[in-house]
Protein backbone atom coordinates (compact mmCIF):
# COMPACT_ATOMS: atom_id res chain seq x y z
CA UNK A 1 0.00 0.00 0.00
CA UNK A 2 1.35 3.48 -0.93
CA UNK A 3 0.02 6.89 -0.15
CA UNK A 4 2.04 9.22 -2.10
CA UNK A 5 -0.06 8.79 -5.01
CA UNK A 6 -2.49 10.65 -3.38
CA UNK A 7 -0.01 13.66 -2.25
CA UNK A 8 -1.79 16.11 -4.68
CA UNK A 9 -5.66 15.19 -4.12
CA UNK A 10 -8.01 17.68 -3.03
CA UNK A 11 -7.37 20.91 -1.94
CA UNK A 12 -7.22 23.32 0.83
CA UNK A 13 -10.17 24.42 2.87
CA UNK A 14 -10.85 27.76 0.91
CA UNK A 15 -14.31 28.73 2.24
CA UNK A 16 -12.10 29.99 5.36
CA UNK A 17 -9.93 32.75 3.50
CA UNK A 18 -7.06 32.40 5.74
CA UNK A 19 -6.84 28.90 5.50
CA UNK A 20 -6.58 29.53 1.90
CA UNK A 21 -3.59 30.90 2.28
CA UNK A 22 -2.14 27.48 4.30
CA UNK A 23 0.79 25.44 1.78
CA UNK A 24 -1.46 22.26 1.15
CA UNK A 25 1.81 20.43 0.29
CA UNK A 26 2.39 20.38 4.19
CA UNK A 27 2.48 16.84 5.71
CA UNK A 28 2.92 15.82 9.47
CA UNK A 29 2.34 12.71 11.72
CA UNK A 30 2.88 11.97 15.57
CA UNK A 31 2.22 8.60 17.38
CA UNK A 32 2.37 8.38 21.19
CA UNK A 33 1.82 5.18 22.88
CA UNK A 34 0.77 5.21 26.21
CA UNK A 35 3.83 3.58 27.85
CA UNK A 36 5.32 7.19 26.92
CA UNK A 37 7.03 6.59 23.62
CA UNK A 38 6.95 9.25 20.74
CA UNK A 39 7.58 9.16 16.75
CA UNK A 40 6.96 12.33 14.77
CA UNK A 41 7.90 12.78 10.88
CA UNK A 42 8.08 15.57 8.79
CA UNK A 43 5.84 18.77 10.07
CA UNK A 44 5.11 17.06 12.95
CA UNK A 45 6.05 20.21 14.74
CA UNK A 46 4.10 22.98 12.48
CA UNK A 47 1.21 24.34 13.99
CA UNK A 48 -1.90 24.53 12.20
CA UNK A 49 -5.46 25.66 12.70
CA UNK A 50 -6.96 22.55 14.41
CA UNK A 51 -10.71 23.29 13.67
CA UNK A 52 -13.47 20.90 14.45
CA UNK A 53 -11.17 18.78 16.38
CA UNK A 54 -11.48 21.90 19.01
CA UNK A 55 -14.97 20.03 19.39
CA UNK A 56 -13.03 17.18 21.12
CA UNK A 57 -12.18 19.51 23.82
CA UNK A 58 -15.23 21.42 24.18
CA UNK A 59 -17.35 17.80 24.59
CA UNK A 60 -14.90 16.83 27.48
CA UNK A 61 -15.21 20.48 29.09
CA UNK A 62 -19.46 20.50 28.37
CA UNK A 63 -19.26 16.62 29.91
CA UNK A 64 -17.52 17.62 32.98
CA UNK A 65 -19.68 20.35 33.96
CA UNK A 66 -23.10 18.64 32.88
CA UNK A 67 -22.82 14.77 32.58
CA UNK A 68 -25.37 12.89 31.29
CA UNK A 69 -28.02 16.30 31.37
CA UNK A 70 -25.96 17.34 28.45
CA UNK A 71 -27.84 15.04 26.22
CA UNK A 72 -31.38 16.97 26.73
CA UNK A 73 -29.52 19.75 25.06
CA UNK A 74 -27.57 18.03 21.78
CA UNK A 75 -27.99 14.18 20.53
CA UNK A 76 -25.75 11.54 20.05
CA UNK A 77 -26.40 10.00 16.79
CA UNK A 78 -24.54 10.02 13.42
CA UNK A 79 -25.98 12.14 11.62
CA UNK A 80 -25.30 10.68 8.09
CA UNK A 81 -24.93 14.30 6.60
CA UNK A 82 -22.20 17.13 5.83
CA UNK A 83 -20.31 18.67 9.12
CA UNK A 84 -23.09 22.35 8.19
CA UNK A 85 -25.61 20.91 7.66
CA UNK A 86 -29.24 22.63 7.86
CA UNK A 87 -31.50 20.42 6.90
CA UNK A 88 -31.89 18.07 9.24
CA UNK A 89 -31.83 20.51 12.10
CA UNK A 90 -34.71 22.13 10.70
CA UNK A 91 -36.83 18.60 10.44
CA UNK A 92 -35.88 18.13 14.03
CA UNK A 93 -37.04 20.93 15.36
CA UNK A 94 -33.77 22.54 16.57
CA UNK A 95 -32.12 19.62 18.22
CA UNK A 96 -28.32 18.54 16.92
CA UNK A 97 -27.80 15.36 15.93
CA UNK A 98 -24.61 14.95 17.72
CA UNK A 99 -21.69 17.19 19.20
CA UNK A 100 -19.72 17.32 16.28
CA UNK A 101 -21.73 18.54 13.90
CA UNK A 102 -21.56 22.47 13.81
CA UNK A 103 -25.02 22.90 15.16
CA UNK A 104 -24.44 20.60 18.26
CA UNK A 105 -20.78 22.04 18.13
CA UNK A 106 -22.58 25.34 18.26
CA UNK A 107 -24.69 24.08 21.36
CA UNK A 108 -21.34 22.83 23.43
CA UNK A 109 -19.76 26.63 22.53
CA UNK A 110 -23.68 27.98 24.96
CA UNK A 111 -23.07 25.51 27.42
CA UNK A 112 -19.01 26.63 27.68
CA UNK A 113 -20.06 30.28 27.78
CA UNK A 114 -22.98 29.74 30.13
CA UNK A 115 -20.87 27.57 32.82
CA UNK A 116 -17.50 28.75 32.95
CA UNK A 117 -16.27 32.52 33.87
CA UNK A 118 -13.77 33.04 31.40
CA UNK A 119 -14.63 30.74 28.63
CA UNK A 120 -12.34 31.66 26.23
CA UNK A 121 -9.26 31.50 28.93
CA UNK A 122 -10.29 28.60 30.60
CA UNK A 123 -10.50 26.69 27.08
CA UNK A 124 -7.17 27.57 26.08
CA UNK A 125 -5.90 26.25 29.52
CA UNK A 126 -7.45 23.50 29.47
CA UNK A 127 -6.01 22.22 26.23
CA UNK A 128 -2.77 23.38 27.22
CA UNK A 129 -3.02 21.11 30.38
CA UNK A 130 -4.11 18.12 28.00
CA UNK A 131 -1.07 18.67 25.61
CA UNK A 132 1.50 19.97 28.47
CA UNK A 133 2.27 23.40 25.70
CA UNK A 134 1.40 26.44 27.81
CA UNK A 135 2.10 28.46 24.82
CA UNK A 136 -1.03 27.00 22.55
CA UNK A 137 -2.50 30.45 21.22
CA UNK A 138 -5.85 30.82 19.01
CA UNK A 139 -5.11 32.74 15.39
CA UNK A 140 -7.70 35.33 15.51
CA UNK A 141 -7.25 36.11 12.00
CA UNK A 142 -8.73 32.79 11.41
CA UNK A 143 -11.58 33.48 13.77
CA UNK A 144 -11.85 36.98 12.43
CA UNK A 145 -11.81 35.62 8.33
CA UNK A 146 -14.33 32.64 9.45
CA UNK A 147 -16.51 35.20 10.44
CA UNK A 148 -17.00 37.44 8.08
CA UNK A 149 -17.78 34.26 5.48
CA UNK A 150 -19.59 32.12 8.13
CA UNK A 151 -23.14 32.67 6.59
CA UNK A 152 -23.82 29.45 7.12
CA UNK A 153 -23.24 28.58 10.70
CA UNK A 154 -24.77 31.80 11.33
CA UNK A 155 -27.71 30.65 9.67
CA UNK A 156 -27.40 27.20 12.00
CA UNK A 157 -26.81 29.54 15.00
CA UNK A 158 -30.03 31.56 14.76
CA UNK A 159 -32.25 28.17 14.27
CA UNK A 160 -30.61 27.47 17.35
CA UNK A 161 -31.53 30.43 19.42
CA UNK A 162 -35.28 30.50 17.12
CA UNK A 163 -36.07 27.11 19.05
CA UNK A 164 -34.35 27.83 22.29
CA UNK A 165 -31.39 25.74 22.14
CA UNK A 166 -28.84 27.96 23.20
CA UNK A 167 -29.45 30.96 25.23
CA UNK A 168 -26.59 33.59 24.47
CA UNK A 169 -27.02 35.67 21.89
CA UNK A 170 -26.21 34.36 18.58
CA UNK A 171 -22.94 36.78 18.07
CA UNK A 172 -21.35 35.70 21.60
CA UNK A 173 -22.21 32.00 20.35
CA UNK A 174 -20.66 32.64 17.27
CA UNK A 175 -17.55 34.64 18.25
CA UNK A 176 -16.44 31.61 20.74
CA UNK A 177 -17.08 29.43 18.31
CA UNK A 178 -14.92 30.65 15.50
CA UNK A 179 -12.40 31.10 18.36
CA UNK A 180 -12.19 28.18 19.91
CA UNK A 181 -11.71 26.17 15.92
CA UNK A 182 -8.89 28.51 14.84
CA UNK A 183 -6.74 27.39 17.82
CA UNK A 184 -2.96 26.49 16.38
CA UNK A 185 -1.43 22.76 17.00
CA UNK A 186 1.17 20.74 15.81
CA UNK A 187 0.49 17.15 15.08
CA UNK A 188 3.09 16.07 17.86
CA UNK A 189 0.46 18.45 20.24
CA UNK A 190 -2.65 16.78 19.44
CA UNK A 191 -1.46 13.55 20.10
CA UNK A 192 -0.39 14.64 23.00
CA UNK A 193 -3.63 15.92 23.95
CA UNK A 194 -5.25 12.75 22.54
CA UNK A 195 -2.94 10.44 24.64
CA UNK A 196 -5.33 11.37 27.33
CA UNK A 197 -8.70 10.05 25.63
CA UNK A 198 -6.70 6.60 24.75
CA UNK A 199 -5.60 6.32 28.32
CA UNK A 200 -9.01 6.25 29.97
CA UNK A 201 -7.80 4.20 32.79
CA UNK A 202 -5.74 7.05 33.99
CA UNK A 203 -7.82 10.16 36.26
CA UNK A 204 -8.44 12.61 33.58
CA UNK A 205 -8.05 15.95 35.17
CA UNK A 206 -6.92 19.04 33.82
CA UNK A 207 -7.22 22.48 35.07
CA UNK A 208 -10.36 21.74 36.64
CA UNK A 209 -12.11 19.49 34.07
CA UNK A 210 -12.33 16.01 35.26
CA UNK A 211 -14.29 12.78 33.42
CA UNK A 212 -14.69 9.55 34.57
CA UNK A 213 -12.82 7.05 32.57
CA UNK A 214 -16.50 5.63 32.01
CA UNK A 215 -16.90 9.52 30.14
CA UNK A 216 -13.78 8.66 28.52
CA UNK A 217 -15.06 5.93 26.63
CA UNK A 218 -18.07 7.31 25.70
CA UNK A 219 -16.17 10.04 24.01
CA UNK A 220 -14.16 7.86 22.41
CA UNK A 221 -17.58 6.17 21.35
CA UNK A 222 -18.82 9.63 19.55
CA UNK A 223 -15.80 9.96 17.80
CA UNK A 224 -16.28 6.50 15.87
CA UNK A 225 -19.61 7.26 15.66
CA UNK A 226 -19.78 10.51 14.50
CA UNK A 227 -16.07 11.96 13.78
CA UNK A 228 -16.36 12.10 9.99
CA UNK A 229 -19.61 13.51 9.37
CA UNK A 230 -20.99 11.59 6.60
CA UNK A 231 -17.46 9.87 6.19
CA UNK A 232 -17.67 8.15 9.60
CA UNK A 233 -18.34 5.12 8.12
CA UNK A 234 -15.81 5.00 5.32
CA UNK A 235 -13.26 6.06 8.19
CA UNK A 236 -14.39 3.07 10.58
CA UNK A 237 -14.29 0.55 7.23
CA UNK A 238 -10.23 2.15 6.15
CA UNK A 239 -9.09 2.64 9.32
CA UNK A 240 -10.84 1.37 12.19
CA UNK A 241 -9.87 3.56 14.94
CA UNK A 242 -12.00 6.65 17.09
CA UNK A 243 -11.15 9.87 15.74
CA UNK A 244 -12.23 13.56 14.65
CA UNK A 245 -11.35 15.86 11.72
CA UNK A 246 -10.90 19.45 10.88
CA UNK A 247 -11.21 21.45 7.90
CA UNK A 248 -7.40 22.92 8.57
CA UNK A 249 -6.49 19.13 7.60
CA UNK A 250 -5.91 17.67 10.36
CA UNK A 251 -6.63 14.17 11.76
CA UNK A 252 -6.57 13.04 15.64
CA UNK A 253 -7.29 9.19 16.78
CA UNK A 254 -6.69 6.64 19.13
CA UNK A 255 -6.23 3.32 20.00
CA UNK A 256 -7.83 3.01 23.12
CA UNK A 257 -4.86 1.81 25.94
CA UNK A 258 -2.26 1.49 22.86
CA UNK A 259 -1.64 4.63 21.59
CA UNK A 260 -2.93 8.53 20.04
CA UNK A 261 -2.10 9.83 16.74
CA UNK A 262 -2.59 13.13 14.71
CA UNK A 263 -1.54 13.29 10.92
CA UNK A 264 -1.78 17.03 9.27
CA UNK A 265 -2.45 17.18 5.31
CA UNK A 266 -4.29 20.34 4.50
CA UNK A 267 -5.92 18.87 1.44
CA UNK A 268 -9.17 17.80 2.07
CA UNK A 269 -11.87 15.04 0.43
CA UNK A 270 -15.38 16.90 -0.82
CA UNK A 271 -16.56 15.80 2.79
CA UNK A 272 -14.00 17.84 3.79
CA UNK A 273 -11.60 15.29 5.85
CA UNK A 274 -7.50 15.18 4.75
CA UNK A 275 -6.90 13.10 1.67
CA UNK A 276 -3.55 11.98 3.05
CA UNK A 277 -4.09 12.07 6.80
CA UNK A 278 -7.07 9.18 6.12
CA UNK A 279 -4.50 7.27 3.90
CA UNK A 280 -1.90 7.42 6.45
CA UNK A 281 -4.00 5.99 8.79
CA UNK A 282 -5.30 3.35 6.82
CA UNK A 283 -2.00 2.49 5.74
CA UNK A 284 -0.70 2.53 10.00
CA UNK A 285 -3.92 0.69 10.73
CA UNK A 286 -3.20 -1.85 7.54
CA UNK A 287 0.32 -2.25 7.96
CA UNK A 288 0.46 -2.72 11.60
CA UNK A 289 -2.48 -5.01 11.59
CA UNK A 290 -3.78 -3.90 14.57
CA UNK A 291 -7.32 -1.62 14.80
CA UNK A 292 -10.15 -1.70 17.39
CA UNK A 293 -12.18 -4.22 15.05
O1 LIG B 1 -17.49 25.72 11.20
C1 LIG B 1 -16.71 25.44 10.29
O2 LIG B 1 -17.07 25.33 9.15
C2 LIG B 1 -15.25 25.25 10.65
N1 LIG B 1 -14.86 26.20 11.65
C3 LIG B 1 -14.99 23.87 11.18
C4 LIG B 1 -15.48 22.78 10.26
C5 LIG B 1 -14.65 21.55 10.32
O3 LIG B 1 -13.50 21.57 10.68
C6 LIG B 1 -15.29 20.31 9.79
N2 LIG B 1 -14.44 19.15 9.89
N3 LIG B 1 -13.92 18.46 9.08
Amino acid sequence: MKIEPFSGVGEQAKYIPALAKVNPDRFGMCLCSVDGNSYAIKDADVRFSIQSISKVFALAMCLSVKGEALWSRVGKEPSGTAFNSLVQLEAEHGMPRNPFMNAGALVLADIILTSFADPENDFLSFVRALCGSGDLEYDIEVARSERETGYLNAAIANLLKYHGTIECDVERVLHFYFLICSLEMSCRELAAAFLAFANHNIKFEYSGITLTSSQVKRMNALMQTCGFYDEAGEFSYLVGLPGKSGVGGGIAAIYPLRYSVAVWSPRLNGKGNSVMGMKALEFLTTETEESIF
